[in-house]
Protein backbone atom coordinates (compact mmCIF):
# COMPACT_ATOMS: atom_id res chain seq x y z
CA UNK A 1 0.00 0.00 0.00
CA UNK A 2 1.26 3.67 -0.84
CA UNK A 3 -0.27 7.13 0.35
CA UNK A 4 -0.40 9.67 -2.31
CA UNK A 5 -2.17 13.27 -2.72
CA UNK A 6 -5.51 12.77 -4.39
CA UNK A 7 -4.94 15.98 -5.76
CA UNK A 8 -2.60 14.50 -8.25
CA UNK A 9 -4.47 11.45 -9.18
CA UNK A 10 -6.71 10.96 -12.64
CA UNK A 11 -9.63 11.76 -12.74
CA UNK A 12 -10.78 7.68 -12.58
CA UNK A 13 -9.34 7.52 -9.38
CA UNK A 14 -11.50 10.70 -7.91
CA UNK A 15 -14.70 9.29 -9.56
CA UNK A 16 -13.71 5.76 -7.43
CA UNK A 17 -13.31 8.56 -4.56
CA UNK A 18 -16.89 9.37 -4.87
CA UNK A 19 -17.97 5.87 -5.37
CA UNK A 20 -16.50 4.81 -2.25
CA UNK A 21 -17.87 7.43 -0.06
CA UNK A 22 -21.70 6.17 -1.83
CA UNK A 23 -21.04 2.26 -1.45
CA UNK A 24 -19.23 2.33 2.47
CA UNK A 25 -21.73 4.72 4.35
CA UNK A 26 -24.57 3.79 2.56
CA UNK A 27 -25.72 1.22 5.79
CA UNK A 28 -23.88 3.55 8.30
CA UNK A 29 -25.11 7.23 7.53
CA UNK A 30 -27.53 7.11 4.48
CA UNK A 31 -27.63 10.68 4.57
CA UNK A 32 -24.48 11.47 3.84
CA UNK A 33 -23.98 10.95 0.30
CA UNK A 34 -27.09 9.24 -0.74
CA UNK A 35 -25.44 9.18 -4.07
CA UNK A 36 -22.84 10.18 -6.78
CA UNK A 37 -23.50 13.52 -7.41
CA UNK A 38 -23.50 14.49 -4.02
CA UNK A 39 -19.96 12.51 -3.68
CA UNK A 40 -18.71 14.12 -6.42
CA UNK A 41 -19.02 17.34 -4.53
CA UNK A 42 -17.76 16.18 -1.32
CA UNK A 43 -14.18 15.07 -3.42
CA UNK A 44 -14.10 18.41 -5.06
CA UNK A 45 -14.37 20.36 -1.87
CA UNK A 46 -12.03 18.03 -0.81
CA UNK A 47 -9.29 18.93 -3.02
CA UNK A 48 -9.31 22.50 -2.48
CA UNK A 49 -6.01 23.71 -1.72
CA UNK A 50 -6.02 25.39 1.73
CA UNK A 51 -7.71 21.42 2.71
CA UNK A 52 -5.42 18.19 2.65
CA UNK A 53 -6.91 14.67 0.87
CA UNK A 54 -5.00 11.90 0.61
CA UNK A 55 -5.38 8.68 -0.74
CA UNK A 56 -4.40 4.71 -0.10
CA UNK A 57 -3.56 2.61 -3.39
CA UNK A 58 -3.09 -1.05 -3.80
CA UNK A 59 0.59 -1.84 -6.14
CA UNK A 60 -1.95 -1.80 -8.98
CA UNK A 61 -3.00 1.83 -8.30
CA UNK A 62 -6.46 0.53 -7.03
CA UNK A 63 -8.13 2.79 -4.27
CA UNK A 64 -8.64 1.37 -0.76
CA UNK A 65 -9.46 4.07 1.00
CA UNK A 66 -9.07 7.72 1.49
CA UNK A 67 -9.09 11.04 3.92
CA UNK A 68 -9.55 14.56 4.45
CA UNK A 69 -8.63 17.26 6.80
CA UNK A 70 -9.99 20.78 6.70
CA UNK A 71 -8.38 23.37 8.40
CA UNK A 72 -10.16 25.58 11.05
CA UNK A 73 -9.72 28.02 13.71
CA UNK A 74 -7.20 29.06 11.52
CA UNK A 75 -5.36 25.86 11.09
CA UNK A 76 -4.93 25.06 14.89
CA UNK A 77 -7.73 22.50 14.26
CA UNK A 78 -8.46 20.07 11.53
CA UNK A 79 -11.72 18.62 11.10
CA UNK A 80 -11.30 14.81 9.69
CA UNK A 81 -13.54 14.71 6.35
CA UNK A 82 -13.91 12.49 5.17
CA UNK A 83 -12.44 8.67 5.52
CA UNK A 84 -13.48 5.67 4.14
CA UNK A 85 -11.88 2.05 3.49
CA UNK A 86 -13.46 0.41 0.99
CA UNK A 87 -15.68 -2.90 2.94
CA UNK A 88 -13.25 -5.66 1.37
CA UNK A 89 -10.59 -4.18 2.84
CA UNK A 90 -11.34 -2.77 6.29
CA UNK A 91 -9.82 -4.22 9.45
CA UNK A 92 -5.77 -4.52 7.78
CA UNK A 93 -4.66 -1.19 9.02
CA UNK A 94 -5.18 0.99 6.24
CA UNK A 95 -7.75 2.94 8.17
CA UNK A 96 -5.16 3.77 11.07
CA UNK A 97 -2.23 4.95 8.32
CA UNK A 98 -4.61 7.36 6.59
CA UNK A 99 -5.26 8.99 10.09
CA UNK A 100 -1.00 8.64 11.19
CA UNK A 101 -0.42 10.57 7.64
CA UNK A 102 -3.07 13.24 8.12
CA UNK A 103 -1.61 13.88 11.84
CA UNK A 104 1.42 14.42 10.63
CA UNK A 105 0.65 16.63 7.81
CA UNK A 106 -2.13 18.47 10.03
CA UNK A 107 0.45 19.20 12.45
CA UNK A 108 3.22 20.44 9.90
CA UNK A 109 1.04 23.07 9.06
CA UNK A 110 0.56 24.13 12.13
CA UNK A 111 -2.54 21.79 13.71
CA UNK A 112 -2.86 21.40 17.58
CA UNK A 113 -5.92 19.26 17.43
CA UNK A 114 -7.74 17.02 14.89
CA UNK A 115 -10.99 15.93 15.46
CA UNK A 116 -14.19 14.00 13.68
CA UNK A 117 -17.53 13.73 13.76
CA UNK A 118 -19.11 10.56 13.58
CA UNK A 119 -22.65 9.86 13.42
CA UNK A 120 -25.12 7.44 14.87
CA UNK A 121 -28.11 7.31 12.82
CA UNK A 122 -28.68 4.11 12.49
CA UNK A 123 -28.93 2.74 16.41
CA UNK A 124 -25.37 1.42 16.56
CA UNK A 125 -24.19 2.69 20.04
CA UNK A 126 -26.30 3.50 23.78
CA UNK A 127 -27.36 7.23 22.33
CA UNK A 128 -29.50 5.98 20.19
CA UNK A 129 -32.77 7.12 20.74
CA UNK A 130 -31.65 8.40 23.49
CA UNK A 131 -32.59 12.26 25.11
CA UNK A 132 -29.02 13.38 26.00
CA UNK A 133 -30.34 16.42 27.78
CA UNK A 134 -29.76 18.16 30.10
CA UNK A 135 -26.48 15.71 31.45
CA UNK A 136 -24.81 15.38 27.84
CA UNK A 137 -21.84 14.12 29.59
CA UNK A 138 -23.26 11.64 31.61
CA UNK A 139 -23.95 9.99 27.97
CA UNK A 140 -20.62 10.31 27.31
CA UNK A 141 -19.06 9.02 30.30
CA UNK A 142 -21.62 6.14 29.69
CA UNK A 143 -20.93 5.83 25.74
CA UNK A 144 -20.94 1.79 24.92
CA UNK A 145 -20.91 0.35 21.60
CA UNK A 146 -23.68 -1.41 20.52
CA UNK A 147 -22.84 -2.46 16.81
CA UNK A 148 -19.67 -1.68 15.60
CA UNK A 149 -19.82 1.88 15.89
CA UNK A 150 -16.47 3.46 14.12
CA UNK A 151 -16.18 5.49 17.30
CA UNK A 152 -14.16 2.63 18.62
CA UNK A 153 -11.65 2.82 15.63
CA UNK A 154 -11.16 6.39 16.39
CA UNK A 155 -10.42 5.89 20.32
CA UNK A 156 -8.12 2.95 18.87
CA UNK A 157 -6.48 5.57 16.82
CA UNK A 158 -6.14 7.96 20.24
CA UNK A 159 -8.80 9.80 19.77
CA UNK A 160 -11.25 10.98 22.95
CA UNK A 161 -14.75 11.42 22.92
CA UNK A 162 -15.06 15.56 23.67
CA UNK A 163 -18.64 16.18 22.80
CA UNK A 164 -22.19 15.53 21.38
CA UNK A 165 -24.25 16.60 19.16
CA UNK A 166 -28.02 15.59 20.10
CA UNK A 167 -30.59 15.18 17.29
CA UNK A 168 -27.88 16.21 14.66
CA UNK A 169 -29.74 13.73 12.05
CA UNK A 170 -33.14 13.70 13.69
CA UNK A 171 -34.62 12.71 17.12
CA UNK A 172 -32.30 10.16 18.98
CA UNK A 173 -29.88 10.28 16.34
CA UNK A 174 -26.85 12.11 17.35
CA UNK A 175 -23.54 13.02 15.88
CA UNK A 176 -20.08 11.97 18.11
CA UNK A 177 -17.73 14.40 18.30
CA UNK A 178 -14.09 12.67 18.89
CA UNK A 179 -10.57 14.81 19.31
CA UNK A 180 -6.97 14.22 19.24
CA UNK A 181 -3.68 16.44 20.27
CA UNK A 182 -1.38 16.41 17.19
CA UNK A 183 1.63 18.42 18.69
CA UNK A 184 4.95 16.72 18.22
C1 LIG B 1 -13.92 3.16 10.14
C2 LIG B 1 -12.92 2.74 9.07
C3 LIG B 1 -12.37 4.00 8.40
C4 LIG B 1 -11.78 1.97 9.73
O1 LIG B 1 -10.80 1.67 8.77
P1 LIG B 1 -10.01 0.26 8.81
O2 LIG B 1 -8.95 0.28 7.78
O3 LIG B 1 -10.99 -0.84 8.75
O4 LIG B 1 -9.39 0.32 10.29
P2 LIG B 1 -7.99 -0.29 10.80
O5 LIG B 1 -7.81 -1.65 10.21
O6 LIG B 1 -6.91 0.70 10.55
O7 LIG B 1 -8.31 -0.40 12.34
C5 LIG B 1 -7.52 0.15 13.40
C6 LIG B 1 -8.06 -0.45 14.69
O8 LIG B 1 -9.44 -0.08 14.87
C7 LIG B 1 -10.27 -1.25 14.96
N1 LIG B 1 -11.54 -0.97 14.29
C8 LIG B 1 -11.73 -0.60 13.00
N2 LIG B 1 -13.05 -0.40 12.77
C9 LIG B 1 -13.68 -0.67 13.93
C10 LIG B 1 -15.06 -0.66 14.32
N3 LIG B 1 -16.04 -0.31 13.48
N4 LIG B 1 -15.36 -1.02 15.60
C11 LIG B 1 -14.39 -1.36 16.48
N5 LIG B 1 -13.06 -1.37 16.16
C12 LIG B 1 -12.73 -1.02 14.90
C13 LIG B 1 -9.48 -2.34 14.27
O9 LIG B 1 -9.87 -3.62 14.70
C14 LIG B 1 -8.06 -1.99 14.69
O10 LIG B 1 -7.86 -2.39 16.03
P3 LIG B 1 -6.47 -3.07 16.51
O11 LIG B 1 -5.42 -2.02 16.34
O12 LIG B 1 -6.72 -3.44 17.93
O13 LIG B 1 -6.25 -4.24 15.60
C15 LIG B 1 -13.57 1.80 8.01
O14 LIG B 1 -14.16 0.72 8.66
C16 LIG B 1 -14.62 2.49 7.15
O15 LIG B 1 -14.29 3.11 6.14
N6 LIG B 1 -15.89 2.34 7.52
C17 LIG B 1 -17.00 2.90 6.76
C18 LIG B 1 -16.96 4.41 6.77
C19 LIG B 1 -16.74 4.98 8.15
O16 LIG B 1 -17.27 4.50 9.14
N7 LIG B 1 -15.97 6.09 8.21
C20 LIG B 1 -15.72 6.81 9.44
C21 LIG B 1 -16.99 7.41 9.88
S1 LIG B 1 -16.79 8.96 10.60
Amino acid sequence: MRLVDLNEQPDLLREAAAELLVESFRGLAPRAWPDLPAAREEVGQALAPDKIARAALNAEGTLLGWIGGIPQYGGKVWELHPLVVAPAHQRRGIGRALVADLEARAAARGGLTLWAGSDDETGLTSLAGADLYPEVWRHIRDLRDLRGHPFRFYEKCGFVVAGLMPDANGLGKPDIYLAKRITQ
